[in-house]
């Protein structure tokens, strides 16, 4: 099957949140079933092309009174095609007229797929920014050269673009979103309720590859859940060395957020106050797109730093290769988010040997089974319990969830760990959701 995504993130060439990670680890999963997957994706000015091999311009061609120039490249081995023009190619990723900006480059994908006698049998869009694509084909380009495609669109987040994410729930043949739980929690909104009948719940998942402490070149020591005892303690040495916190074995909490609303930033301040209060540990790695969020950290850092320099550490900036550091140095990740579609934390955590700490909603939910009171809901799945949760979203959700944590980690270190190694075992990787979406893509052609 030819499986066409159109995006606007891509990980690691252009990623501001976990629908960069899905857009290529779902491409390479499902090109490694066998099926060419390609993706298009507007050339920001602002990417790092270093990662991107054999890259070249291809063509040009003309469309709307201007010249979108296509260029070429392999990115994770996946082919990418680049669309460049003044309208979306200039700034960042988000900020700048974004629904114009993201519209015509939807339009463009289209128009080239036209031009250059592409026959695809399934585009796939993802989240408002490129939701165009499901109407535009609809309205258009169906009725010309692209007649064979199906139309998949995925939710990422329903939080954003409303109004574009209901138009293209009217015109995709198939729409998923990325878990169980976050599909049924949106199942009454407007936008999504017309549409039940072809909307489906797919996890997501994480490529073990692009996350594999025993390849990784950001981490001091590789380790697999044989030896994850001495590679997490290697690598806890090195974040506590690296960001000049006090090098003892204490119980040591990471968070890697973006800084919004979402991931229960009240909560994720309270957790910062009760490791401290418990004699642990905390690193945060997170940033705002709001300047009022970022600067309340930037506050709060300050005052960690006079008050606990040695025990936390807020590192308020996007940084991948800090990302793995803490991944990997970790004891425990928190996730306290209001809602959550997926998230990939929380996996990325497991993979390598932390403990997730979460807040029961959405995806969260369907991936982390507390170690007390999740074993039959663990079971059914076929896992073990892997991690704490809570329900609630206030405070005392978290101290419930913490306070176990931390005293586990303080009275049982063979049984936490066990803990560690089970959690590595578990698989999280694509290989059961890619199979998934290729029923629904043969599903959509029926
Ligand atoms: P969302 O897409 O809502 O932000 P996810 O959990 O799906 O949440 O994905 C977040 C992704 O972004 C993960 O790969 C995570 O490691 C990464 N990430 C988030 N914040 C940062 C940061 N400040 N620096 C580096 N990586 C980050
Ligand atoms: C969104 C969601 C997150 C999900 C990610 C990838 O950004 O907030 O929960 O994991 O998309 O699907």
């Amino acid at each position: 099957m030819h499986i066409v995504h159109i995006a606007v993130e891509m990980a690691p060439i252009a990623k501001v949140g976990g629908l960069g990670d899905v857009v290529t680890s779902l491409s390479r999963a499902v090109q490694d079933l066998g099926h060419n997957v390609d993706i298009i994706l507007p050339k920001y000015d602002c990417m790092n092309l270093s990662n991107v091999k054999d890259f070249h311009f291809r063509r040009s061609f003309g469309w709307g009174g201007t010249e979108i120039k296509v260029w070429f490249g392999k990115v994770e081995g996946l082919s990418v095609y680049f669309l460049e023009n003044g309208m979306f190619s200039v700034g960042g990723i988000y900020g700048r007229n974004d629904g114009d900006r993201f519209g015509f480059f939807c339009h463009a994908a289209l128009e080239f797929l036209l031009q250059s006698g592409s026959c695809p049998d399934i585009l796939h869009c993802h989240d408002w920014s490129s939701a165009p694509v499901a109407w535009l084909f609809k309205e258009h380009y169906m009725h010309y050269g692209l007649s064979n495609a199906r139309v998949i669109f995925t939710i990422h987040n329903l939080e954003f673009g409303v109004h574009h994410i209901s138009k293209a729930m009217t015109h995709a043949d198939k729409a998923t979103t990325v878990s169980h739980t976050y599909s049924k929690e949106v199942s009454g909104n407007p936008a999504i309720s017309p549409h039940l009948f072809k909307f489906h719940g797919i996890l997501n998942g994480i490529d073990p590859d692009i996350w594999d402490p025993f390849n990784d070149n950001f981490i001091p020591v590789s380790y697999t859940s044989e030896n994850v005892v001495e590679g997490k303690k290697a690598a806890k040495e090195a974040l506590q060395q690296r960001l000049g916190l006090r090098r003892s074995d204490m119980p040591l909490v990471g968070i890697i957020s973006r800084l919004t609303v979402q991931k229960g930033i009240h909560l994720i301040k309270h957790a910062i106050w009760r490791t401290l209060d418990r004699n642990g540990q905390v690193v945060l790695l997170g940033s705002a797109p709001d300047p009022r969020i970022q600067n309340d950290f930037v506050n709060l850092a300050n005052q960690l730093h006079s008050s606990h320099s040695d025990r936390a550490r807020l590192c308020l900036t996007y940084d991948e290769p800090l990302s793995h550091l803490i991944y990997a140095g970790a004891d425990f990740i928190l996730v306290p988010s209001l809602f959550e579609p997926c998230g990939l934390t929380q996996l990325i955590a497991m993979r390598y040997g932390s403990i997730p700490v979460v807040r029961k909603t959405g995806g969260l939910y369907d991936t982390v089974f507390d170690v007390d009171n999740d074993k039959q809901r663990a079971q059914a799945q076929g896992l073990e319990p892997n991690g704490f949760s809570f329900d609630g979203a206030d405070p005392g959700g978290v101290d419930y969830a913490l306070n176990r944590a931390i005293s586990a980690w303080y009275d049982g270190r063979d049984w936490f760990n066990s803990l560690c190694k089970r959690v590595m075992e578990q698989d999280w990787s694509w290989n059961r959701p890619a199979l998934d979406y290729m029923e629904l893509y043969h599903a959509a052609r029926k």
